[in-house]
């Protein structure tokens, strides 16, 4: 703000200073958060259709959680798998 502020107030051409708006505009678009999501890995008892199966699920959610992040975001995903398989997780 306190760039934009200075080279509004010196007699810069309307086009440079666009051009610097659009400049910091699209910085500030790139620098993102950090996403934490923790994911423990667990099996359950899903009944559908009247027939009951064991199935691999996210913090009890099958479908897994859903993921929200926005560009220039950095997602940390902690997962721990407390079924006795190995795994691998896909999205
Ligand atoms: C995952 O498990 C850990 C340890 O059991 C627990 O502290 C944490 O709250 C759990 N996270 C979720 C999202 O269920
Ligand atoms: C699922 O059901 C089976 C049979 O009733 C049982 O042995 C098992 O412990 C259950 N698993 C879970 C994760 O609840
Ligand atoms: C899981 O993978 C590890 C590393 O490849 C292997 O040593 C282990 O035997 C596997 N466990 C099961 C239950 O398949």
């Amino acid at each position: 703000m306190a760039v934009a502020m200075a080279l509004s107030s010196s007699a810069l051409p309307c086009s440079l200073l666009m051009a610097a708006l659009m400049l910091l505009a699209s910085i500030a678009q790139v620098q993102g958060i950090t996403r934490y999501y923790d994911f423990n890995v667990t099996m359950a008892n899903v009944t559908r259709l009247c027939a009951t199966k064991s199935i691999v699920t996210v913090n009890g959610q099958f479908p897994g959680p859903k993921l929200v992040a926005r560009e220039g975001d950095r997602v940390v995903i902690r997962v721990t798998n407390h079924a006795q398989h190995n795994i691998s997780l896909h999205w």
